[in-house]
């Protein structure tokens, strides 16, 4: 199935370039659009897929229209389109435009889905959260999370759920970028090389995040796991502790939710 992006920025990158490092789809199966032409060209030609003039032509040639315009962007690039879309599974990633408000958008009949991925989908080890309430049927449901797989783990979530989930699949990489930082500063403070505390950091990351969803175990029980009783582990842990790093984590999500209580 050829697949369209209207609006070609971060998200819509990352996304192609995840579908074709995974091998999900080939460039020529790929249509893009943007607002800036020059920009749209050298982008697309760095990846080899095709850019086109403008979003009707984009959803021409696509079977899954991809909306990743600006929340703000999103009524004024749907309103010439809506009728180009029917028959396309038509995927909404913008922040805030959920199931209902795409229903106001767009003509009726046609079939969206909100979703919400984060930048690791690049390399195919991204979050896609999916909005429960939706307007595809099961065969394009199936389609879709067939395709979005490649990109990472697909979860399903209420509505009242999509935000905190969004936030943490969404700001976690920022917080976690700190983290990998703050350990190498470490490591580099008694001597090893920043490049190499830079990757052993980042391949540490991910193996503990795979080693959680593969051995479903608590956190706690692998944090026990690796602390040995008068250990060395248990010391940094102990430290870690008494500097609030829990809270503080806690705190930054806490701090999300007040500002967009604002
Ligand atoms: N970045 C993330 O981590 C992330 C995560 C989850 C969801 N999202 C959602 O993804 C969407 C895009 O975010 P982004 O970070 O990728 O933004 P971005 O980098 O600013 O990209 C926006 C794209 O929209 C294009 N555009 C603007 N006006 C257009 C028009 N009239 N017709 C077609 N394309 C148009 C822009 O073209 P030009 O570059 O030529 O101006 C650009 O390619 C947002 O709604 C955001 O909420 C982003």
């Amino acid at each position: 199935m050829n697949i369209g992006f209207i609006g070609f920025g971060n998200m819509a990158q990352a996304m192609t370039d995840g579908l074709l490092l995974t091998g999900a789809a080939k460039p020529q199966q790929i249509f893009v659009c943007a607002k800036h032409w020059d920009k749209l060209a050298a982008n697309a030609k760095k990846r080899g897929v095709v850019p086109c003039r403008t979003a009707a032509e984009t959803a021409e040639h696509a079977g899954l229209v991809v909306v990743a315009v600006k929340p703000y962007l999103v009524e004024e690039v749907l309103a010439p389109i809506g009728e180009a879309l029917r028959g396309r599974i038509v995927i909404c990633v913008a922040a805030g435009i959920g199931c209902s408000r795409l229903e106001e958008l767009l003509p009726e009949g046609i079939h969206h889905l909100t979703v919400m991925p984060n930048t690791p989908v690049s390399v195919g080890e991204g979050v896609i959260l999916c909005e429960r309430q939706h307007t595809l049927t099961e065969e394009e449901f199936a389609v879709f999370r067939e395709l979005f797989s490649k990109l990472g783990l697909v979860e399903t979530l209420d509505a009242s759920q999509f935000g905190i989930a969004g936030d943490l699949t969404g700001c976690g990489p920022a917080f976690t970028a700190m983290y990998l930082e703050a350990l190498a500063d470490g490591a580099v403070l008694y001597g090893l090389p920043r490049e190499t505390a830079y990757r052993l950091a980042g391949q540490m990351i991910v193996g503990t995040g795979r080693l959680k969803l593969a051995s479903g175990d608590h956190p706690g029980a692998m944090k026990d796991a690796v602390c040995s009783p008068g250990g060395l582990t248990i010391a940094g842990v102990a430290s870690l502790e008494r500097d609030g790093f829990r809270a503080a984590v806690i705190d930054a999500l806490a701090a999300i939710q007040e500002r967009k209580a604002r």
